[in-house]
């Protein structure tokens, strides 16, 4: 139990309270997969915020009568009810509730819906947690009084509770989460901003490929269980903690060349943990390796500095330096939405992380 993140005040409000807070998507270059209880991670994760692909979640949090035993609320996403939601979000509340014993006396409506296109296969468990804790750490801002970094500390820590990378996407342009030795504020319990980084990072594009937008064969939940008795985990979370080690000076630096060999590993380790464990499964389609080697091609052809990374899924982030953009946007519209479900993909680039709306 962490005693820092205790809401000190639980005296509820008279009347009702509404906010609303937008939080985007992440993509992570050095790769959480392993974790222990309760959504601490077994190695440091670093990400870009991305900016277009947001959350935008409204609460309504109305005072009770009667505090409730667990947290009560009704969730309408993109306007529609999706009782396949509440599980997860009453695992959520359950794992909040010591940190904010307040939410028993109020009924929350939750109203919440994506900017990016719909089952998009974009994972957006990330994105939703961060803008549900941002609501859920304003009305504790009405209730106590809480300084700007008690806050922002507050949503991160919050949002790991729900999902592990969500922690990520409350600040920007880039976040670490998880103690490391060479960040010296890293924390298990939260992510926080890295920003001693080179201006090419500040607006670095990411498109993102939709390959396959069905749902996912095997879940992150059971792919991060299968690192426990995984034959490669412990190199593996070593490896990890050294890819962030060897990319925050090139981080600084902006040497392109060893920052693509450091993110590309990284997502080919990430599925190689997926392709050894036991069971062992593949998440890439035939469409992805295709997509691979034709940026390869393209880098060998053009020297133009693009790379790749993959999150838990099929899907294909190209990641390329904002003054390249045109010529990107020509080859991806020539070359790489062919091999993505109905030509589709997202446009997208860092960000800042949560705001009101
Ligand atoms: C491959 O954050 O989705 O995207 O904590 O169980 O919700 P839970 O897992 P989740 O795992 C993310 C895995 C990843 C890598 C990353 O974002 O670092």
């Amino acid at each position: 139990m962490e005693q820092r993140f205790v809401a000190k005040n639980a005296l509820p409000l008279k009347d009702s309270f509404t906010t609303r807070w937008q939080a985007p998507s992440n993509i992570a270059l050095v790769k959480y997969w392993g974790k222990t209880t309760p959504q601490l991670p077994k190695n440091a994760s670093l990400s870009f915020t991305l900016s277009n692909a947001v959350t935008q979640t409204q609460v309504e949090f109305a005072p009770l009568e009667n505090p409730s035993k667990s947290v009560s609320f009704t969730i309408l996403f993109e306007g529609e009810k999706k009782p396949s939601f509440r599980p997860k979000l009453e695992t959520f509340f359950a794992n909040i509730l010591p940190y904010q014993p307040f939410l028993t006396h109020y009924q929350l409506a939750i109203t919440s819906h994506n900017t990016f296109p719909h089952s998009s296969g974009i994972a957006s468990s990330a994105s939703s947690m961060a803008a549900l804790a941002a609501c859920l750490v304003d009305l504790e801002a009405q209730l106590s009084s809480l300084t700007e970094e008690d806050k922002i500390n507050k949503i991160s820590f919050l949002a790991r509770l729900g999902s592990g990378s969500a922690c990520r996407s409350t600040q920007g342009p880039m976040m670490a989460w998880g103690t490391h030795t060479a960040i010296a504020n890293a924390s298990d319990l939260w992510a926080v901003p890295v920003s001693d980084i080179h201006p090419v990072f500040t607006d670095y594009c990411d498109t993102i490929l939709l390959i396959d937008k069905g749902q996912k064969k095997v879940s992150s939940t059971l792919g991060h269980k299968l690192m426990h008795q995984h034959p490669y985990a412990e190199q593996r979370f070593a490896k990890a903690n050294a890819h962030l080690s060897e990319l925050l000076p090139i981080l600084q630096q902006g040497n392109l060349e060893v920052f693509i060999s450091i993110v590309e590993k990284e997502a080919l380790h990430l599925h190689a943990m997926m392709m050894t464990s036991d069971p062992y499964f593949i998440l890439m389609q035939p469409n992805t390796l295709s997509v691979i080697n034709n940026i390869w091609a393209f880098r060998k052809e053009t020297s133009i500095p693009v790379c790749f990374t993959l999150d838990a899924g099929a899907n294909v982030h190209v990641l390329y330096p904002n003054e390249f953009d045109a010529q990107l946007k020509q080859f991806i519209e020539g070359e790489l939405l062919q091999y993505c479900e109905n030509r589709q993909c997202v446009h997208d680039k860092v960000g800042t992380g949560i705001k009101k709306y």
